[in-house]
């Protein structure tokens, strides 16, 4: 079982894990499953394009040139990352983004836990956050693209496939 909890941290130095202005939203770990582990999402941290192809490498994704990557998510709207923390030293474990029309729709994309804290109740806990995220600014309609091994995954969030038989299309350049 985890569960959110909000902090906010103030400035500091350029250096050090408390530098930053960003808003760090905690996530309380239940301890059998994560030991002394502390783990943050956070909407505004700098995501480094290499250590995000290392967290899809990690997860055996194919390799998508880095400045398509950085475009996509300079458009996208709205970028969750987590963060491991020991001592002063932080790791990306987790990422999701969401492009949207900003009004009423969103689509969530690139959805990855690290397979050190898989099955832990991290991605579970990483979608909600999203969700909550995009429904504080009155999205309603939010929709994904999941690969079949994980269609269950989204299902017991609530996800439903095809809703009144609506079917999503492909077009792809042949
Ligand atoms: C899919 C992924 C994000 C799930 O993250 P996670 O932290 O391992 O998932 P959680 O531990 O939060 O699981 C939440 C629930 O979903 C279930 N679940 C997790 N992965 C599942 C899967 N592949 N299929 C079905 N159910 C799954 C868990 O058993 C758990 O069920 P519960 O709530 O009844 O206990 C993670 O496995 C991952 O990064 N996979 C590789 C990348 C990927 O495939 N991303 C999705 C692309 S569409």
């Amino acid at each position: 079982m985890v569960w959110l909890q909000k902090l906010f941290t103030k400035t500091g130095s350029d250096d050090n894990l408390e530098a930053n202005n960003y808003e760090r939203d905690w996530v309380s770990l239940d301890p059998e499953k994560f030991g002394n582990t502390k783990i943050y999402f956070s909407t505004h941290e700098q995501i480094d394009l290499y250590e995000l192809e290392e967290l899809c490498d990690s997860v055996g994704w194919a390799r998508r040139p880095l400045r398509k990557v950085r475009k996509a998510l300079e458009h996208s709207y709205l970028v969750v990352s987590a963060w491991e923390v020991k001592g002063t030293k932080k790791t990306m474990i987790g990422f999701a983004r969401a492009t949207s029309d900003h009004a009423f729709n969103a689509t969530i994309w690139d959805v990855v836990i690290h397979p050190r804290f898989q099955n832990k109740g991290l991605g579970k806990v990483l979608m909600k956050y999203m969700i909550r995220k995009l429904r504080s600014d009155d999205i309603s309609n939010v929709t994904l693209f999941a690969d079949p091994q994980v269609v269950d995954f989204y299902r017991r969030l609530g996800f439903i496939l095809d809703p009144e038989g609506i079917k999503g299309m492909f077009w792809y350049p042949d």
